[in-house]
């Protein structure tokens, strides 16, 4: 066997490896169990001492020599790889980033706002614990009424036994109209909205934790006729089409008359089972604010009349969105999240 001839062979055809399979096949070839150079090592054993001690060598410096090419294209090749893997193909589709977006209540919520603002209505935010007299007593609901009922509450434990006014997590925004009264003179247009709590079990319509927007405007002969033509106005804004709009008779201590706000859709939402288009749903409680109010404010008698109404944000979310049980907007599942 002629081990020079293998050696120069070798040498050349590394010379074309460019790749780490070619490299891996040459190895093989050249330096593997099955290859010339190992079929060489295994018959010195046939050979004479003097003969195995001679031939030996040689096969070894070729082995070494062998193996020091293939550790240096091996590098070559590596570095290569590693250069080529930084290139930048700016020619290439890029990868589309995964983003974050809005919580639909974020997003109806500052539908709705945005709404009243082009309408003049300033925005004010009011605590969410609130003391017993503005949550019932300051809005006409005294120990003992019954109205007390409509509001199933979570009351704070007291941190002392003498503590004058008891603590809650407020029932409706509805507080916020006393506490803006009591420091600012009419005329004024304001929303209110926030989270309020509610001691109730939950089912698709109902939930302990929800939002609503409390809206007072007072001034110089206000009615119940500004106020419907506000709302259809903003309902309209949301919607983004015609919607219709019905007052109810209802009660609330701290207006008179109250009433029910429905709204009704005059053509079909896009998508949306037509059975929303022809059902009536009501959206909030409202009226003209209750006398009491004003005189608590020390508001000059009979000057100002004015209208208030608490809607409920995530029943607005509900129409507008589709979505059949209130219970998803707090839940974690993100295949809720990612329809919006
Ligand atoms: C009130 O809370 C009154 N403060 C509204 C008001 C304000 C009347 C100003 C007059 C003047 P009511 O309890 O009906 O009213 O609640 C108003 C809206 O809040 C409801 O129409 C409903 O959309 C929403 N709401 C009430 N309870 C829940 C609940 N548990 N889960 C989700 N939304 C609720």
């Amino acid at each position: 066997m002629d081990l020079g001839q293998i050696e120069k062979e070798a040498e050349n055809s590394i010379s074309l490896v460019k790749n780490t399979s070619d490299l891996e096949k040459w190895r093989i070839k050249y330096l593997g169990r099955k290859s010339a150079l190992s079929l060489f090592f295994n018959s010195l054993s046939k050979l004479s001492l003097v003969g195995k001690k001679k031939q030996g060598q040689k096969a070894n410096t070729i082995r070494q020599f062998l193996s020091s090419l293939y550790k240096e294209k091996k590098i070559d090749i590596e570095s290569n790889a590693s250069f080529s893997s930084d290139f930048i193909d700016i020619t290439q589709p890029g990868e589309k980033m995964r983003q974050g977006h809005l919580h639909p209540l974020t997003l109806i919520l500052r539908d709705i706002t945005n709404s009243f603002q082009k309408m003049g209505f300033s925005i004010i935010e009011g605590p969410e614990i609130e003391t017993e007299y503005y949550n019932f007593d300051a809005l006409n609901i005294p120990a003992g009424h019954p109205a007390r009922e409509m509001w199933d509450t979570l009351w704070i434990k007291p941190e002392h036994k003498n503590q004058k006014s008891k603590m809650l997590l407020r029932t409706h925004t509805s507080p916020m109209q006393v506490r803006f009264m009591e420091t600012h003179q009419p005329p004024f247009r304001i929303i209110v909205p926030g989270k309020c709590f509610r001691y109730e079990a939950t089912d698709a319509s109902h939930e302990i934790q929800f939002h609503q927007i409390e809206g007072l405007m007072v001034g110089e002969n206000i009615s119940l006729s500004n106020f419907k033509a506000i709302i259809e106005e903003v309902v309209e804004d949301i919607f983004k089409q015609k919607v219709l709009v019905r007052f109810r008779p209802s009660y609330f201590p701290f207006v008179s008359p109250g009433v029910e706000v429905d709204i009704k859709m005059k053509s079909k939402i896009k998508g949306q089972k037509s059975k929303v288009k022809d059902e009536w749903l009501e959206i909030m409680g409202a009226g003209i604010v209750h006398p009491d109010l004003f005189k608590r404010a020390g508001y000059a008698n009979n000057r100002w009349q004015g209208f208030a109404f608490g809607l409920g944000v995530e029943r607005i979310a509900m129409i507008k969105y589709r979505i059949d049980d209130i219970r998803l907007f707090f839940s974690p599942d993100v295949r809720f999240l990612e329809q919006f």
